[in-house]
């Protein structure tokens, strides 16, 4: 696969809507004595590729580029084949099926047919009994769940709620801490109570019946992975040394804060810890998946030529777990 080869990407050169997604054909990346090149199967649209799309927060733009995106292809998962790989690269073979997670740190890229990828990151080979199509999914929900997770070190037996049990976040959360013997409580909408059941919640909360914040019961973490609720309205439902984790800064930022506040202080705690992209978290996740104990929960698949649909429907607020995009279609 020579450089100079052409391939078809979800590009964009202003932030805006939708709408400023086109399909184009770009060049193929090149790939670096640390990389190697894949060629795309399947990418995800996600909140964060949502997020980087309109730079909202505004925030972003000190990441991305202040008046336009430095990186013009978004994606921050993919499932493929290596097809190159750089001088310096021994872990991976030219053939070997892979999935990865690469967000702004790397570049994105993953909305294309090939993505170039330092394989210092979250790259890892896809375990044989696993399609393409189960891979793509699997490392941006779960490794912002288990970054929550870890915070709040949750072990066998203890009782944890997860707002949001439909989400990328949540569905990967009930998931994880049900294969570290949690006992989980999760809320979500009437129509995915089974689904969440499925996940390995042993109570489910319909959201469209009942107020969570009104049970009769106390939690060692609370994990709102919608950031629908806040620490005031949950204090009261954490056991004495019990912590509170939003995946949202919160009304007026506040989340951060609390937890510059309430740790020191060793009772009922805010953490709000900064994801890391470690290969050992995405080796890790992996293993789960291979062992059956975490399979990312997957809503539908569009093609390539249905960029703009697939994150109109992701910013909807209407999927649940994760949206494809088959690149090759
Ligand atoms: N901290 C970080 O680094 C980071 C990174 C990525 C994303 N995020 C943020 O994390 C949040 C979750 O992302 P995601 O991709 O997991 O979200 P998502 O998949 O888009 O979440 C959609 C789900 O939210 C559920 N929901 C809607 N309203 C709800 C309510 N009032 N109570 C409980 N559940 C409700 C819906 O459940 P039903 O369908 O069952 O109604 C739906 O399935 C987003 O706000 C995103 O901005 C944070």
């Amino acid at each position: 696969m020579e450089s100079t080869s052409l391939m078809r990407a979800a590009c964009y050169e202003n932030y805006g809507s939708p709408e400023v997604l086109k399909v184009q054909e770009v060049a193929v990346p090149s790939c670096a004595e640390n990389d190697v090149l894949v060629q795309v199967k399947y990418a995800t649209v996600n909140r964060t590729d949502c997020a980087f799309l309109r730079a909202d927060p505004f925030a972003i733009r000190f990441v991305a580029g202040i008046t336009k995106p430095r990186s013009n292809i978004l994606g921050c998962e993919f499932s493929g084949d290596v097809v190159k790989t750089g001088k310096n690269v021994t872990e991976f073979s030219v053939g070997d099926r892979v999935f990865g997670f690469k967000d702004e740190t790397d570049g994105f890229g993953g909305q294309a047919q090939y993505i170039s990828m330092p394989v210092k990151g979250m790259l890892v080979k896809i375990p044989e009994q696993l399609t393409y199509e189960q891979a793509a999914p699997g490392l941006e929900g779960s490794h912002y769940a288990l970054n929550g997770i870890r915070s709040a070190a949750i072990g066998k037996s203890q009782q944890v709620l997860v707002n949001g049990g439909t989400g990328a976040i949540g569905s990967a959360a009930v998931q994880l801490m049900h294969a570290l013997g949690a006992e989980v409580t999760a809320v979500c909408g009437t129509a995915h109570m089974e689904k969440v059941a499925e996940l390995g919640a042993s109570k489910v909360i319909d959201y469209q019946q009942d107020d969570f914040t009104q049970l009769d019961a106390t939690f060692d973490f609370i994990f709102d992975a919608v950031g629908k609720s806040t620490f005031g309205k949950c204090k009261h439902l954490l056991k004495p040394k019990g912590i509170y984790h939003s995946t949202e800064l919160g009304p007026f930022c506040q989340n951060p804060l609390l937890a510059l506040i309430t740790r020191p202080m060793g009772k009922k705690q805010v953490h709000f810890p900064i994801p890391k992209n470690l290969r050992e978290d995405a080796e890790y996740l992996c293993s789960l998946m291979q062992q059956g104990l975490f399979m990312p929960l997957i809503d539908q698949t569009f093609a390539l030529s249905d960029i703009t649909a697939a994150y109109k429907y992701v910013e909807s607020g209407e999927k649940i777990g994760n949206v494809l995009i088959d690149v090759n279609a």
